[in-house]
Protein backbone atom coordinates (compact mmCIF):
# COMPACT_ATOMS: atom_id res chain seq x y z
CA UNK A 1 0.00 0.00 0.00
CA UNK A 2 1.34 3.49 -0.92
CA UNK A 3 2.49 5.09 2.23
CA UNK A 4 1.01 8.50 2.63
CA UNK A 5 3.68 10.55 4.74
CA UNK A 6 6.31 10.18 2.10
CA UNK A 7 7.60 12.88 0.25
CA UNK A 8 10.59 13.70 -2.31
CA UNK A 9 11.65 16.84 -3.93
CA UNK A 10 13.40 16.08 -7.20
CA UNK A 11 14.86 18.28 -10.29
CA UNK A 12 18.12 19.97 -11.29
CA UNK A 13 21.14 20.77 -9.49
CA UNK A 14 20.82 24.15 -7.91
CA UNK A 15 16.88 24.08 -7.86
CA UNK A 16 16.44 24.57 -4.36
CA UNK A 17 15.91 20.95 -3.13
CA UNK A 18 17.58 21.24 -0.10
CA UNK A 19 16.51 24.52 1.21
CA UNK A 20 12.95 23.20 0.13
CA UNK A 21 13.15 19.69 1.86
CA UNK A 22 14.71 21.80 4.96
CA UNK A 23 11.64 24.34 5.06
CA UNK A 24 8.88 21.60 4.63
CA UNK A 25 10.50 19.77 7.33
CA UNK A 26 10.01 22.63 9.93
CA UNK A 27 6.83 23.04 8.83
CA UNK A 28 5.61 19.53 9.77
CA UNK A 29 7.32 19.66 12.88
CA UNK A 30 5.93 22.87 13.78
CA UNK A 31 2.46 21.35 13.58
CA UNK A 32 3.95 18.47 15.97
CA UNK A 33 4.86 15.55 13.33
CA UNK A 34 7.85 13.58 13.85
CA UNK A 35 9.67 14.31 10.27
CA UNK A 36 12.81 12.23 9.13
CA UNK A 37 14.59 14.91 6.78
CA UNK A 38 16.86 12.71 4.41
CA UNK A 39 18.60 12.47 1.02
CA UNK A 40 19.97 10.50 -1.96
CA UNK A 41 22.11 9.24 -2.68
CA UNK A 42 22.57 8.47 1.09
CA UNK A 43 20.23 8.75 4.10
CA UNK A 44 21.72 5.81 5.66
CA UNK A 45 25.50 5.17 7.20
CA UNK A 46 25.69 2.30 3.99
CA UNK A 47 24.14 4.84 1.42
CA UNK A 48 26.63 7.83 2.50
CA UNK A 49 29.33 5.55 2.15
CA UNK A 50 28.44 4.79 -1.44
CA UNK A 51 27.28 8.21 -2.08
CA UNK A 52 31.10 9.32 -2.40
CA UNK A 53 31.23 7.02 -4.77
CA UNK A 54 28.76 8.95 -7.13
CA UNK A 55 29.31 12.34 -6.24
CA UNK A 56 33.21 12.76 -6.23
CA UNK A 57 35.39 12.73 -8.90
CA UNK A 58 35.38 12.50 -12.74
CA UNK A 59 32.54 12.87 -14.84
CA UNK A 60 32.54 9.44 -16.48
CA UNK A 61 34.27 7.28 -13.55
CA UNK A 62 31.03 4.36 -14.12
CA UNK A 63 28.99 3.20 -16.65
CA UNK A 64 25.27 4.31 -16.99
CA UNK A 65 24.61 0.44 -15.46
CA UNK A 66 26.97 0.43 -12.96
CA UNK A 67 26.18 3.97 -11.75
CA UNK A 68 22.26 2.90 -11.74
CA UNK A 69 23.20 -0.09 -9.26
CA UNK A 70 25.44 1.69 -7.06
CA UNK A 71 22.27 4.46 -6.68
CA UNK A 72 19.97 1.11 -6.17
CA UNK A 73 22.81 -0.50 -3.64
CA UNK A 74 22.26 2.80 -1.87
CA UNK A 75 18.72 3.30 -2.47
CA UNK A 76 18.10 -0.30 -0.68
CA UNK A 77 20.12 0.59 2.39
CA UNK A 78 18.46 3.56 3.08
CA UNK A 79 14.95 2.11 2.44
CA UNK A 80 15.76 -0.72 4.87
CA UNK A 81 17.43 1.41 7.28
CA UNK A 82 15.90 4.60 7.04
CA UNK A 83 12.57 5.33 5.11
CA UNK A 84 10.67 2.18 5.56
CA UNK A 85 11.31 2.13 9.74
CA UNK A 86 10.12 5.94 9.96
CA UNK A 87 7.01 5.00 7.78
CA UNK A 88 6.66 2.27 9.92
CA UNK A 89 6.15 4.32 12.93
CA UNK A 90 4.29 7.16 11.70
CA UNK A 91 7.10 9.56 11.16
CA UNK A 92 6.82 11.70 7.52
CA UNK A 93 9.72 11.03 5.48
CA UNK A 94 11.09 14.12 2.91
CA UNK A 95 13.83 12.65 0.97
CA UNK A 96 15.86 15.49 -1.15
CA UNK A 97 16.11 13.14 -4.16
CA UNK A 98 14.80 9.41 -4.77
CA UNK A 99 14.08 7.24 -7.56
CA UNK A 100 12.98 9.32 -10.46
CA UNK A 101 16.72 11.19 -10.10
CA UNK A 102 17.90 7.73 -11.34
CA UNK A 103 15.74 7.65 -13.93
CA UNK A 104 16.44 11.13 -15.35
CA UNK A 105 20.32 10.50 -14.41
CA UNK A 106 20.67 7.62 -15.31
CA UNK A 107 17.45 6.30 -17.28
CA UNK A 108 17.33 8.89 -19.51
CA UNK A 109 20.36 11.88 -19.87
CA UNK A 110 22.96 9.00 -19.38
CA UNK A 111 21.16 6.95 -21.67
CA UNK A 112 20.65 3.35 -20.01
CA UNK A 113 17.04 3.27 -20.74
CA UNK A 114 13.55 3.45 -18.81
CA UNK A 115 13.03 -0.61 -18.72
CA UNK A 116 16.44 -1.54 -16.75
CA UNK A 117 15.50 1.66 -14.39
CA UNK A 118 11.99 0.16 -13.93
CA UNK A 119 13.25 -3.30 -13.26
CA UNK A 120 14.92 -2.25 -10.71
CA UNK A 121 12.37 0.08 -8.92
CA UNK A 122 10.22 -3.28 -8.83
CA UNK A 123 13.35 -4.94 -6.83
CA UNK A 124 14.35 -2.58 -4.38
CA UNK A 125 11.22 -0.28 -4.03
CA UNK A 126 8.44 -2.27 -4.46
CA UNK A 127 4.94 -0.53 -2.92
CA UNK A 128 7.31 2.06 -1.18
CA UNK A 129 6.89 4.53 -4.10
CA UNK A 130 6.43 8.24 -2.79
CA UNK A 131 2.95 9.66 -2.00
CA UNK A 132 4.42 13.08 -3.55
CA UNK A 133 7.04 14.04 -5.53
CA UNK A 134 7.77 17.94 -6.15
CA UNK A 135 9.75 18.57 -9.37
CA UNK A 136 11.57 22.07 -8.66
CA UNK A 137 11.56 23.21 -12.34
CA UNK A 138 13.74 26.04 -13.76
CA UNK A 139 16.11 26.88 -16.43
CA UNK A 140 19.17 25.16 -16.38
CA UNK A 141 21.35 28.10 -16.55
CA UNK A 142 19.72 29.81 -13.35
CA UNK A 143 20.02 26.16 -11.41
CA UNK A 144 23.69 25.73 -12.92
CA UNK A 145 24.39 29.74 -11.39
CA UNK A 146 22.92 29.17 -8.03
CA UNK A 147 25.10 25.42 -7.49
CA UNK A 148 27.61 27.38 -8.30
CA UNK A 149 27.42 30.33 -6.03
CA UNK A 150 26.67 27.33 -3.20
CA UNK A 151 29.48 25.10 -3.92
CA UNK A 152 31.78 28.58 -3.70
CA UNK A 153 30.46 29.28 -0.41
CA UNK A 154 30.36 25.33 0.88
CA UNK A 155 33.50 24.67 -1.09
CA UNK A 156 32.26 21.62 -1.19
CA UNK A 157 33.50 18.27 -4.00
CA UNK A 158 30.52 16.72 -4.50
CA UNK A 159 29.76 18.62 -7.80
CA UNK A 160 30.47 15.44 -9.94
CA UNK A 161 27.38 15.82 -11.43
CA UNK A 162 27.31 19.59 -12.03
CA UNK A 163 30.14 19.27 -13.77
CA UNK A 164 28.64 17.48 -16.89
CA UNK A 165 27.45 19.71 -19.86
CA UNK A 166 24.75 21.71 -20.15
CA UNK A 167 23.22 19.45 -22.77
CA UNK A 168 22.94 17.00 -20.10
CA UNK A 169 21.41 19.52 -17.58
CA UNK A 170 18.70 20.56 -20.39
CA UNK A 171 17.93 16.57 -21.25
CA UNK A 172 17.44 16.05 -18.05
CA UNK A 173 14.96 18.99 -16.92
CA UNK A 174 13.22 17.43 -19.66
CA UNK A 175 13.35 14.37 -18.11
CA UNK A 176 11.91 15.08 -14.72
CA UNK A 177 8.85 17.35 -16.61
CA UNK A 178 7.99 13.99 -18.57
CA UNK A 179 7.92 11.60 -15.76
CA UNK A 180 5.70 14.65 -14.00
CA UNK A 181 3.18 14.53 -17.30
CA UNK A 182 3.50 10.42 -17.27
CA UNK A 183 2.41 9.96 -13.46
CA UNK A 184 0.09 13.45 -12.38
CA UNK A 185 -0.96 11.39 -9.45
CA UNK A 186 1.95 11.62 -7.99
CA UNK A 187 4.05 14.55 -9.05
CA UNK A 188 3.44 18.06 -9.13
CA UNK A 189 5.18 20.50 -10.79
CA UNK A 190 6.71 24.06 -9.02
CA UNK A 191 8.13 26.77 -10.46
CA UNK A 192 11.68 26.86 -9.02
CA UNK A 193 12.43 30.05 -10.39
CA UNK A 194 10.83 32.24 -8.03
CA UNK A 195 12.43 33.12 -4.74
CA UNK A 196 12.39 31.12 -1.70
CA UNK A 197 8.91 31.96 0.37
CA UNK A 198 7.18 31.85 -2.94
CA UNK A 199 8.44 28.24 -3.61
CA UNK A 200 7.77 27.06 -0.20
CA UNK A 201 4.41 28.33 -0.28
CA UNK A 202 3.62 26.44 -3.77
CA UNK A 203 5.00 23.10 -2.02
CA UNK A 204 3.09 24.04 0.93
CA UNK A 205 -0.24 24.19 -1.34
CA UNK A 206 0.64 21.17 -2.98
CA UNK A 207 0.93 19.09 0.53
CA UNK A 208 -1.48 20.46 2.29
CA UNK A 209 -4.34 19.58 -0.58
CA UNK A 210 -2.76 16.45 -1.22
CA UNK A 211 -2.08 14.93 1.95
CA UNK A 212 -2.08 16.74 5.18
CA UNK A 213 -5.87 16.21 6.48
N1 LIG B 1 14.27 30.32 -4.68
C1 LIG B 1 15.57 30.63 -4.60
N2 LIG B 1 16.03 31.79 -5.09
C2 LIG B 1 17.34 32.10 -5.06
N3 LIG B 1 18.31 31.31 -4.51
C3 LIG B 1 17.93 30.12 -4.00
C4 LIG B 1 16.55 29.72 -4.02
N4 LIG B 1 16.46 28.48 -3.45
C5 LIG B 1 17.71 28.13 -3.10
N5 LIG B 1 18.60 29.13 -3.40
C6 LIG B 1 20.06 29.11 -3.21
O1 LIG B 1 20.59 28.43 -4.35
C7 LIG B 1 21.59 27.51 -3.95
C8 LIG B 1 21.14 26.10 -4.33
O2 LIG B 1 20.01 25.73 -3.52
P1 LIG B 1 19.89 24.24 -2.96
O3 LIG B 1 18.70 24.22 -2.05
O4 LIG B 1 21.19 23.78 -2.40
O5 LIG B 1 19.55 23.48 -4.34
P2 LIG B 1 19.61 21.92 -4.70
O6 LIG B 1 19.60 21.18 -3.40
O7 LIG B 1 18.39 21.71 -5.52
O8 LIG B 1 20.85 21.72 -5.52
C9 LIG B 1 21.80 27.70 -2.46
O9 LIG B 1 22.88 28.58 -2.27
C10 LIG B 1 20.49 28.31 -2.00
O10 LIG B 1 20.66 29.12 -0.88
MG1 LIG C 1 20.93 19.84 -2.63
Amino acid sequence: MTQPRFITLEGGEGAGKSTQARLLAKRLEGLGYEVVLTREPGGSPGAEAIRQLLVTGETDRWTARTEALLHFAAREDHLARTIRPALARGAWVISDRFVDSTFAYQGIAQGLGEAAIKTLSALVIGEDMPALTLILDLPVDLGLSRAHRRAGADNSAEDRYERMDTTFHQTLRNAFLSIAHTEPQRCVVIDAASDTDDVARQIWHSVTSRLVT
